[in-house]
Protein backbone atom coordinates (compact mmCIF):
# COMPACT_ATOMS: atom_id res chain seq x y z
CA UNK A 1 0.00 0.00 0.00
CA UNK A 2 1.34 3.50 -0.82
CA UNK A 3 1.68 5.77 2.16
CA UNK A 4 -1.31 7.99 2.90
CA UNK A 5 -2.36 10.71 5.30
CA UNK A 6 -5.82 11.70 6.48
CA UNK A 7 -6.68 15.39 6.20
CA UNK A 8 -9.79 16.70 7.96
CA UNK A 9 -11.55 19.84 6.74
CA UNK A 10 -9.68 19.71 3.44
CA UNK A 11 -12.51 21.33 1.47
CA UNK A 12 -12.16 24.58 3.44
CA UNK A 13 -9.87 27.51 2.76
CA UNK A 14 -6.55 26.39 4.25
CA UNK A 15 -7.23 22.66 3.84
CA UNK A 16 -7.79 22.89 0.10
CA UNK A 17 -4.64 25.00 -0.37
CA UNK A 18 -2.77 22.42 1.74
CA UNK A 19 -4.01 19.46 -0.30
CA UNK A 20 -3.11 21.11 -3.62
CA UNK A 21 0.36 21.97 -2.32
CA UNK A 22 0.88 18.54 -0.76
CA UNK A 23 -0.01 16.59 -3.90
CA UNK A 24 2.30 18.81 -5.95
CA UNK A 25 5.26 18.43 -3.56
CA UNK A 26 4.93 15.18 -1.62
CA UNK A 27 4.51 11.51 -2.47
CA UNK A 28 1.92 10.27 0.06
CA UNK A 29 -1.76 10.04 -0.92
CA UNK A 30 -4.50 12.02 0.79
CA UNK A 31 -7.88 11.00 2.16
CA UNK A 32 -9.89 14.17 2.78
CA UNK A 33 -12.63 13.85 5.42
CA UNK A 34 -14.95 16.85 5.30
CA UNK A 35 -18.68 17.14 6.00
CA UNK A 36 -19.01 20.24 3.73
CA UNK A 37 -20.48 22.88 5.99
CA UNK A 38 -21.23 26.28 4.42
CA UNK A 39 -17.43 26.85 4.48
CA UNK A 40 -16.51 23.63 2.69
CA UNK A 41 -16.46 23.54 -1.08
CA UNK A 42 -15.52 20.35 -2.92
CA UNK A 43 -15.15 22.46 -6.09
CA UNK A 44 -11.93 23.90 -4.62
CA UNK A 45 -10.38 20.52 -5.41
CA UNK A 46 -12.12 19.83 -8.72
CA UNK A 47 -8.71 19.76 -10.43
CA UNK A 48 -7.94 16.56 -8.49
CA UNK A 49 -10.97 14.57 -9.67
CA UNK A 50 -8.82 12.22 -11.77
CA UNK A 51 -5.88 12.11 -9.37
CA UNK A 52 -5.43 8.54 -8.05
CA UNK A 53 -3.63 9.92 -4.96
CA UNK A 54 -6.67 11.87 -3.77
CA UNK A 55 -9.89 10.58 -2.22
CA UNK A 56 -12.73 12.67 -0.84
CA UNK A 57 -14.96 11.27 1.91
CA UNK A 58 -17.97 13.31 2.92
CA UNK A 59 -18.42 12.85 6.65
CA UNK A 60 -18.25 14.34 10.12
CA UNK A 61 -15.24 14.06 12.42
CA UNK A 62 -17.76 13.30 15.19
CA UNK A 63 -18.80 10.11 13.37
CA UNK A 64 -16.48 7.77 15.23
CA UNK A 65 -17.51 4.65 13.33
CA UNK A 66 -16.63 6.36 10.04
CA UNK A 67 -13.34 7.72 11.39
CA UNK A 68 -12.45 4.23 12.69
CA UNK A 69 -13.19 2.69 9.28
CA UNK A 70 -10.98 5.26 7.57
CA UNK A 71 -8.06 4.55 9.91
CA UNK A 72 -8.49 0.83 9.39
CA UNK A 73 -8.83 1.00 5.59
CA UNK A 74 -6.04 3.51 4.88
CA UNK A 75 -3.51 2.88 7.68
CA UNK A 76 -2.43 6.53 7.53
CA UNK A 77 1.05 7.70 8.50
CA UNK A 78 -0.42 10.94 9.83
CA UNK A 79 -3.53 13.00 10.44
CA UNK A 80 -3.56 16.72 9.60
CA UNK A 81 -6.55 18.17 11.41
CA UNK A 82 -8.02 21.36 9.90
CA UNK A 83 -11.74 20.67 10.37
CA UNK A 84 -13.30 23.40 12.49
CA UNK A 85 -15.81 26.15 12.68
CA UNK A 86 -13.49 29.06 12.07
CA UNK A 87 -15.27 32.43 12.01
CA UNK A 88 -15.25 34.58 15.16
CA UNK A 89 -18.39 36.54 14.18
CA UNK A 90 -20.36 33.32 13.66
CA UNK A 91 -19.14 32.05 17.04
CA UNK A 92 -20.61 35.18 18.64
CA UNK A 93 -24.00 34.74 16.98
CA UNK A 94 -24.13 30.94 17.52
CA UNK A 95 -21.41 29.16 19.49
CA UNK A 96 -23.00 25.67 19.62
CA UNK A 97 -21.44 24.31 16.42
CA UNK A 98 -18.04 25.55 17.62
CA UNK A 99 -18.28 23.39 20.70
CA UNK A 100 -19.55 20.40 18.72
CA UNK A 101 -16.90 20.43 16.01
CA UNK A 102 -13.89 22.12 17.56
CA UNK A 103 -14.04 20.46 20.98
CA UNK A 104 -16.13 17.28 20.69
CA UNK A 105 -14.96 16.62 17.13
CA UNK A 106 -11.29 16.97 18.04
CA UNK A 107 -11.85 14.69 21.01
CA UNK A 108 -13.53 12.06 18.79
CA UNK A 109 -10.66 12.24 16.30
CA UNK A 110 -8.01 11.99 19.02
CA UNK A 111 -9.74 9.00 20.60
CA UNK A 112 -9.91 7.13 17.30
CA UNK A 113 -6.34 8.12 16.40
CA UNK A 114 -5.11 6.79 19.75
CA UNK A 115 -6.89 3.47 19.27
CA UNK A 116 -5.44 3.11 15.77
CA UNK A 117 -1.95 4.19 16.87
CA UNK A 118 -1.91 1.63 19.68
CA UNK A 119 -2.57 -1.10 17.12
CA UNK A 120 0.51 -0.23 15.02
CA UNK A 121 3.86 -2.03 15.09
CA UNK A 122 6.74 -0.23 16.80
CA UNK A 123 8.20 1.39 13.65
CA UNK A 124 4.85 2.70 12.40
CA UNK A 125 3.99 3.81 15.91
CA UNK A 126 7.15 5.90 16.12
CA UNK A 127 6.55 7.47 12.71
CA UNK A 128 2.85 8.33 13.21
CA UNK A 129 1.92 11.99 13.78
CA UNK A 130 -1.32 13.79 14.67
CA UNK A 131 -0.94 17.42 13.58
CA UNK A 132 -3.50 19.81 15.02
CA UNK A 133 -3.91 23.11 13.14
CA UNK A 134 -4.69 25.89 15.58
CA UNK A 135 -4.69 29.64 15.88
CA UNK A 136 -2.91 32.53 17.61
CA UNK A 137 -6.32 33.64 18.96
CA UNK A 138 -5.97 31.19 21.86
CA UNK A 139 -3.49 33.63 23.45
CA UNK A 140 -5.99 36.49 23.71
CA UNK A 141 -5.29 40.15 23.03
CA UNK A 142 -2.02 42.12 23.19
CA UNK A 143 -1.48 45.73 24.21
CA UNK A 144 0.28 48.07 21.82
CA UNK A 145 3.71 47.55 23.37
CA UNK A 146 3.43 43.91 24.48
CA UNK A 147 5.87 41.33 23.13
CA UNK A 148 4.40 39.04 20.44
CA UNK A 149 2.94 35.64 21.39
CA UNK A 150 5.49 32.86 21.80
CA UNK A 151 4.90 29.16 22.47
CA UNK A 152 5.00 29.69 26.25
CA UNK A 153 2.52 32.59 26.35
CA UNK A 154 -0.38 31.71 28.69
CA UNK A 155 -3.69 30.91 27.00
CA UNK A 156 -6.38 33.61 27.44
CA UNK A 157 -9.02 33.07 24.74
CA UNK A 158 -11.69 35.78 24.46
CA UNK A 159 -14.22 34.69 21.82
CA UNK A 160 -16.23 31.46 21.75
CA UNK A 161 -14.19 30.51 18.66
CA UNK A 162 -10.87 31.09 20.44
CA UNK A 163 -12.11 29.29 23.57
CA UNK A 164 -13.17 26.25 21.55
CA UNK A 165 -9.79 26.13 19.80
CA UNK A 166 -7.99 26.54 23.14
CA UNK A 167 -9.97 23.59 24.53
CA UNK A 168 -9.02 21.47 21.53
CA UNK A 169 -5.34 22.44 21.93
CA UNK A 170 -5.48 21.32 25.57
CA UNK A 171 -7.00 17.97 24.61
CA UNK A 172 -4.26 17.44 22.02
CA UNK A 173 -1.62 18.26 24.62
CA UNK A 174 -3.22 15.88 27.13
CA UNK A 175 -3.20 13.00 24.64
CA UNK A 176 0.58 13.41 24.34
CA UNK A 177 1.29 13.75 28.04
CA UNK A 178 -1.11 11.04 29.20
CA UNK A 179 -1.03 8.45 26.41
CA UNK A 180 2.11 9.33 24.44
CA UNK A 181 0.18 9.94 21.20
CA UNK A 182 2.74 11.74 19.00
CA UNK A 183 0.98 15.05 18.42
CA UNK A 184 2.10 18.37 16.97
CA UNK A 185 0.28 21.70 17.24
CA UNK A 186 0.67 24.80 15.07
CA UNK A 187 -0.72 28.17 16.19
CA UNK A 188 -0.88 30.44 13.19
CA UNK A 189 -1.86 34.05 12.61
CA UNK A 190 -4.52 35.30 10.14
CA UNK A 191 -4.28 33.66 6.72
CA UNK A 192 -5.31 35.11 3.38
CA UNK A 193 -5.16 33.87 -0.21
CA UNK A 194 -7.16 31.90 -2.80
CA UNK A 195 -10.34 30.02 -1.82
CA UNK A 196 -11.02 31.99 1.37
CA UNK A 197 -14.74 32.20 2.05
CA UNK A 198 -15.80 35.86 1.70
CA UNK A 199 -17.04 36.32 5.26
CA UNK A 200 -13.50 37.08 6.50
CA UNK A 201 -12.02 40.55 6.21
CA UNK A 202 -9.76 40.30 3.16
CA UNK A 203 -12.00 38.44 0.68
CA UNK A 204 -15.07 40.38 1.90
CA UNK A 205 -13.35 43.69 1.22
CA UNK A 206 -12.02 42.60 -2.19
CA UNK A 207 -15.44 41.38 -3.37
CA UNK A 208 -17.43 44.31 -1.96
CA UNK A 209 -14.99 46.77 -3.51
CA UNK A 210 -15.22 45.08 -6.92
CA UNK A 211 -19.03 45.42 -6.72
CA UNK A 212 -18.87 49.02 -5.46
CA UNK A 213 -20.48 48.03 -2.13
CA UNK A 214 -19.58 49.43 1.34
CA UNK A 215 -16.42 48.16 3.03
CA UNK A 216 -17.37 47.59 6.71
CA UNK A 217 -14.55 48.39 9.13
CA UNK A 218 -15.29 47.48 12.77
CA UNK A 219 -14.76 50.11 15.47
CA UNK A 220 -11.92 52.54 14.75
CA UNK A 221 -10.16 50.19 12.31
CA UNK A 222 -7.04 50.18 14.47
CA UNK A 223 -7.23 46.53 15.59
CA UNK A 224 -4.01 44.83 14.55
CA UNK A 225 -3.59 41.38 13.02
CA UNK A 226 -0.53 39.53 11.75
CA UNK A 227 -1.14 38.32 8.18
CA UNK A 228 0.36 35.24 6.51
CA UNK A 229 -0.15 34.08 2.92
CA UNK A 230 -1.91 30.71 3.00
CA UNK A 231 0.75 28.92 0.91
CA UNK A 232 3.36 29.85 3.53
CA UNK A 233 1.16 28.44 6.29
CA UNK A 234 0.76 25.18 4.34
CA UNK A 235 4.54 24.96 3.87
CA UNK A 236 5.00 25.51 7.62
CA UNK A 237 2.58 22.66 8.41
CA UNK A 238 4.56 20.36 6.11
CA UNK A 239 7.83 21.35 7.81
CA UNK A 240 6.35 20.69 11.26
CA UNK A 241 4.85 17.38 10.16
CA UNK A 242 8.19 16.14 8.81
CA UNK A 243 10.60 17.45 11.43
CA UNK A 244 8.66 18.84 14.39
CA UNK A 245 9.33 17.34 17.81
CA UNK A 246 6.47 15.09 18.96
CA UNK A 247 4.51 16.92 21.65
CA UNK A 248 5.80 20.26 20.35
CA UNK A 249 3.87 23.42 19.55
CA UNK A 250 4.97 25.88 16.86
CA UNK A 251 3.84 29.47 16.38
CA UNK A 252 3.57 30.45 12.71
CA UNK A 253 3.38 34.07 11.57
CA UNK A 254 4.33 36.44 8.83
CA UNK A 255 6.06 39.25 10.79
CA UNK A 256 3.42 41.38 9.12
CA UNK A 257 1.39 43.21 11.75
CA UNK A 258 -1.05 45.76 10.37
CA UNK A 259 -4.09 47.72 11.53
CA UNK A 260 -7.25 46.65 9.68
CA UNK A 261 -7.67 50.07 8.11
CA UNK A 262 -4.24 49.79 6.50
CA UNK A 263 -5.09 46.36 5.07
CA UNK A 264 -8.34 47.71 3.62
CA UNK A 265 -6.51 50.77 2.21
CA UNK A 266 -3.92 48.54 0.50
CA UNK A 267 -6.66 46.48 -1.16
CA UNK A 268 -8.42 49.67 -2.32
CA UNK A 269 -5.22 51.06 -3.83
CA UNK A 270 -4.52 47.77 -5.58
CA UNK A 271 -8.00 47.69 -7.11
CA UNK A 272 -7.59 51.31 -8.26
CA UNK A 273 -4.52 50.11 -10.14
CA UNK A 274 -5.87 46.77 -11.45
CA UNK A 275 -9.34 48.10 -12.40
CA UNK A 276 -8.54 51.57 -13.78
CA UNK A 277 -11.98 51.90 -15.43
CA UNK A 278 -13.97 51.04 -12.30
CA UNK A 279 -16.76 53.55 -11.52
CA UNK A 280 -15.96 52.96 -7.81
CA UNK A 281 -12.52 54.59 -8.04
CA UNK A 282 -11.09 55.61 -5.64
CA UNK A 283 -12.27 52.47 -3.80
CA UNK A 284 -11.19 54.03 -0.49
CA UNK A 285 -14.41 56.09 -0.61
CA UNK A 286 -16.39 52.87 -0.03
CA UNK A 287 -14.99 52.46 3.51
CA UNK A 288 -17.63 52.65 6.28
CA UNK A 289 -16.91 52.44 9.99
CA UNK A 290 -19.47 50.13 11.60
CA UNK A 291 -20.35 49.03 15.12
CA UNK A 292 -17.50 47.09 16.72
CA UNK A 293 -17.45 43.32 17.29
CA UNK A 294 -18.26 42.47 20.94
CA UNK A 295 -15.08 41.53 22.82
CA UNK A 296 -12.97 42.46 19.77
CA UNK A 297 -9.32 41.52 20.44
CA UNK A 298 -7.15 44.59 19.91
CA UNK A 299 -3.90 43.09 18.69
CA UNK A 300 -2.37 39.75 17.69
CA UNK A 301 1.31 39.30 16.92
CA UNK A 302 3.43 36.18 16.55
CA UNK A 303 7.03 35.50 17.46
CA UNK A 304 7.97 32.86 14.84
CA UNK A 305 11.58 32.35 15.96
CA UNK A 306 11.07 28.75 17.14
CA UNK A 307 9.88 27.41 13.77
CA UNK A 308 12.46 29.55 11.97
CA UNK A 309 15.40 28.33 14.06
CA UNK A 310 14.36 24.74 14.78
CA UNK A 311 12.87 23.86 11.41
CA UNK A 312 14.30 26.45 9.01
CA UNK A 313 10.88 27.68 7.88
CA UNK A 314 10.53 31.19 6.44
CA UNK A 315 7.58 32.73 4.59
CA UNK A 316 8.16 33.32 0.86
CA UNK A 317 5.56 36.03 0.40
CA UNK A 318 5.63 39.52 1.85
CA UNK A 319 2.23 41.09 2.52
CA UNK A 320 2.71 43.21 -0.61
CA UNK A 321 3.35 40.21 -2.88
CA UNK A 322 0.74 37.97 -1.20
CA UNK A 323 -2.08 40.50 -1.29
CA UNK A 324 -1.40 41.21 -4.98
CA UNK A 325 -1.66 37.49 -5.80
CA UNK A 326 -4.85 37.29 -3.74
CA UNK A 327 -6.60 40.28 -5.33
CA UNK A 328 -5.62 38.98 -8.79
CA UNK A 329 -6.98 35.52 -7.90
CA UNK A 330 -10.39 36.90 -6.87
CA UNK A 331 -10.55 39.04 -10.02
CA UNK A 332 -9.72 35.99 -12.18
CA UNK A 333 -12.08 33.55 -10.46
CA UNK A 334 -15.51 35.12 -10.75
CA UNK A 335 -17.18 31.74 -11.33
CA UNK A 336 -15.91 30.48 -7.95
CA UNK A 337 -17.03 33.72 -6.33
CA UNK A 338 -20.52 33.54 -7.87
CA UNK A 339 -20.83 29.95 -6.74
CA UNK A 340 -19.99 30.60 -3.06
CA UNK A 341 -21.86 33.89 -2.77
CA UNK A 342 -25.22 32.51 -3.87
CA UNK A 343 -27.91 31.18 -1.50
CA UNK A 344 -27.22 31.22 2.23
CA UNK A 345 -24.25 33.58 1.89
CA UNK A 346 -26.60 36.54 1.31
CA UNK A 347 -28.58 35.63 4.43
CA UNK A 348 -25.40 35.67 6.53
CA UNK A 349 -24.31 39.06 5.18
CA UNK A 350 -27.79 40.52 5.80
CA UNK A 351 -27.96 39.22 9.40
CA UNK A 352 -24.38 40.09 10.26
CA UNK A 353 -24.33 43.65 8.93
CA UNK A 354 -27.96 44.58 9.73
CA UNK A 355 -26.87 44.91 13.37
CA UNK A 356 -23.91 47.10 12.39
CA UNK A 357 -25.08 50.51 11.25
CA UNK A 358 -22.37 52.83 9.91
CA UNK A 359 -21.04 55.11 12.64
CA UNK A 360 -19.27 57.45 10.23
CA UNK A 361 -19.01 57.71 6.51
CA UNK A 362 -16.57 57.77 3.73
CA UNK A 363 -13.10 59.02 3.30
CA UNK A 364 -10.20 58.12 5.52
P1 LIG B 1 -12.75 26.96 6.95
O1 LIG B 1 -13.91 27.38 7.78
O2 LIG B 1 -12.52 27.62 5.63
O3 LIG B 1 -12.83 25.38 6.67
C1 LIG B 1 -13.22 24.45 7.64
C2 LIG B 1 -13.51 23.14 6.93
O4 LIG B 1 -13.85 22.17 7.94
C3 LIG B 1 -14.70 23.21 5.96
O5 LIG B 1 -14.37 22.56 4.76
C4 LIG B 1 -15.81 22.47 6.70
O6 LIG B 1 -16.72 21.84 5.82
C5 LIG B 1 -15.00 21.46 7.52
N1 LIG B 1 -15.73 21.01 8.71
C6 LIG B 1 -16.35 21.79 9.65
N2 LIG B 1 -16.92 21.03 10.59
C7 LIG B 1 -16.64 19.75 10.27
C8 LIG B 1 -16.94 18.49 10.88
N3 LIG B 1 -17.66 18.42 12.01
N4 LIG B 1 -16.49 17.36 10.28
C9 LIG B 1 -15.79 17.43 9.12
N5 LIG B 1 -15.49 18.58 8.50
C10 LIG B 1 -15.89 19.72 9.07
O7 LIG B 1 -11.49 27.12 7.90
P2 LIG B 1 -10.00 27.53 7.53
O8 LIG B 1 -9.88 29.01 7.54
O9 LIG B 1 -9.54 26.76 6.35
O10 LIG B 1 -9.24 27.02 8.84
C11 LIG B 1 -8.76 25.67 8.93
C12 LIG B 1 -8.15 25.44 10.30
O11 LIG B 1 -7.09 26.37 10.50
C13 LIG B 1 -9.14 25.66 11.45
O12 LIG B 1 -8.89 24.67 12.42
C14 LIG B 1 -8.78 27.04 11.98
O13 LIG B 1 -9.06 27.14 13.36
C15 LIG B 1 -7.29 27.09 11.71
N6 LIG B 1 -6.73 28.44 11.49
C16 LIG B 1 -7.30 29.28 10.58
C17 LIG B 1 -6.73 30.54 10.37
C18 LIG B 1 -7.32 31.49 9.34
O14 LIG B 1 -6.85 32.65 9.25
N7 LIG B 1 -8.27 31.08 8.51
C19 LIG B 1 -5.60 30.92 11.07
C20 LIG B 1 -5.04 30.03 12.00
C21 LIG B 1 -5.61 28.77 12.19
P1 LIG C 1 -11.56 38.19 10.46
O1 LIG C 1 -11.15 38.05 9.03
O2 LIG C 1 -12.95 37.85 10.84
O3 LIG C 1 -10.49 37.36 11.32
P2 LIG C 1 -10.26 37.30 12.94
O4 LIG C 1 -11.43 37.89 13.62
O5 LIG C 1 -10.15 35.84 13.14
O6 LIG C 1 -8.99 38.04 13.19
O7 LIG C 1 -11.28 39.69 10.91
C1 LIG C 1 -10.00 40.27 10.80
C2 LIG C 1 -10.07 41.64 11.43
O8 LIG C 1 -10.92 42.47 10.63
C3 LIG C 1 -10.69 41.64 12.82
O9 LIG C 1 -10.02 42.61 13.62
C4 LIG C 1 -12.13 42.03 12.59
C5 LIG C 1 -12.04 42.95 11.38
N1 LIG C 1 -13.22 42.95 10.47
C6 LIG C 1 -13.75 44.19 10.06
O10 LIG C 1 -13.28 45.27 10.44
N2 LIG C 1 -14.82 44.16 9.19
C7 LIG C 1 -15.38 43.01 8.75
O11 LIG C 1 -16.40 43.05 7.98
C8 LIG C 1 -14.81 41.76 9.16
C9 LIG C 1 -15.39 40.45 8.71
C10 LIG C 1 -13.72 41.79 10.04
Amino acid sequence: MTESIIVTGGAGFIGSNFILQWLAQESASIVNLDCLTYAGNAANLASLSANPRYEFVRGDINDRALVRRLFHAHQPAAVVHFAAESHVDRSILGPDEFIRTNINGTFALLSEAKQYWESLDLGAKQRFRFLHVSTDEVYGSLGENDAPFCETTAYAPNSPYAASKAASDHLVRAYFHTYGLPVLTTNCSNNYGPFQFPEKLIPLVILNAIKGEPLPVYGDGKNVRDWLYVGDHCAAIRRVLHDGRAGGTYNVGGRSEQPNLEVVGTICAMLDELCPDSPSKPHQNLIRFVKDRPGHDRRYAIDPRKIEHELGWQPHETFASGIRKTVEWYLANQAWVNDVTSGSYREWIDTQYASRPSSSKGSV
